[in-house]
């Protein structure tokens, strides 16, 4: 059994690096490509993995070669396998294009990620019932994440629900029932239907949560940090500001991080920094996974510094 169980999406990344985005009905050459390993939950597993969490992972990979790479990959890293299926289409698969400023457009192709059903969990109760926490994205079906919900529920395990991508669908009955929900401002503004232009919409914005009655709304903020609001408190925890190449995989290498320190014992504050400090590291260096550092380069990292 792991102490990190991430429920959610696996893809391949196809990472352009452009100049400039073409306008309509122009082509451009780009100066560089690189594919590798991503998905938001899998990206999630991985960083808590690399900094010496024991994870595993639910999801489901494509009948496709990338399938397999995919596996082998979970394996390379650490990240236990055994509640990886394979389904009966073809890998999620996710064209990225990031441009001069480190900023990034995404398209995802769901593939074998929308075959992570409600019933596949079911398989996994003993998984989910011996976890310290359960680790939840919106990259499957909904459903899939509120059936998680509800089995976490019955087992007293805490959720961390990062809502990316945004989806307006999100139901907030089962949002209510988590311990972390860790937006960013976009998300949140979609999920409350309230404006988040500035701190102080922002920090409203996750006090109507905490009302409904998430334990911990964590807001990222970007390079300034983290929002951490619960009915007793509300802090921001500084971020870091570092010259970044490549924001990809950036709020994943958060909340996987976040998910590491924290079940490694350290209160939500220290998780929180910590979080912050390894996410900064991450958007320094190009790629998604392959930018995540381990805990040895992190300490070498930081020290350098
Ligand atoms: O958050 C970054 C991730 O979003 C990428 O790895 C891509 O696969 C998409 O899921």
């Amino acid at each position: 059994m792991s102490d990190i169980t991430v429920i959610g999406s696996n893809m391949i990344d196809l990472i352009t690096y452009l100049d400039r985005m073409p306008v309509e009905g122009e082509t451009v050459s780009a100066p560089d490509f690189e594919m590798g390993f991503g998905g938001k939950g899998a990206n999630q597993a991985v960083a808590a993995s690399r900094l010496g969490s024991d994870v595993s992972m639910i999801t489901m990979v494509g009948h496709d070669n990338f399938g397999k790479e995919q596996l082998d990959n979970f394996k390379k890293v650490g990240v236990d396998t055994s509640c990886v299926g394979v389904g009966d289409c073809n890998s999620g698969v996710a064209p990225i294009f990031v441009d001069p400023s480190s900023d990034n457009r995404i398209i995802v192709i769901k593939g074998a990620n929308n075959e992570l059903t409600p019933a596949v969990l079911d398989n996994f109760k003993h998984q989910i019932k011996n976890s310290k926490l359960i680790v939840l994205q919106q990259e499957i079906p909904l459903e899939t994440n509120y059936h998680a919900i509800e089995l976490a529920e019955e087992f007293g395990v805490p959720v961390l629900l990062n809502p990316a991508p945004a989806n307006k669908n999100l139901n907030l009955k089962y949002v209510s029932k988590v311990e972390f929900f860790s937006p960013n401002e976009t998300e949140l503004s979609t999920l409350t239907g309230l404006p988040t232009n500035n701190l102080d919409e922002i920090e409203a914005a996750a006090n109507a949560l905490v009302n409904e009655g998430v334990g911990n709304v964590i807001v990222t903020i970007g390079s300034k940090g983290a929002l951490w609001v619960n009915k007793d408190h509300s802090e921001i925890v500084p971020g870091k500001k570092v010259a970044a190449v490549d924001t990809t995989g950036a709020g994943d290498s958060f909340i996987g991080s976040f998910a590491h320190y924290f079940t490694d014992g350290e209160s939500i504050p220290e998780a929180l920094k910590h979080a912050n400090e390894y996410a900064a590291v991450t958007v320094t260096r190009k790629g998604t996974q392959k930018s995540y550092p381990t805990k040895d380069e992190l300490k070498e990292l930081v020290a350098v510094e």
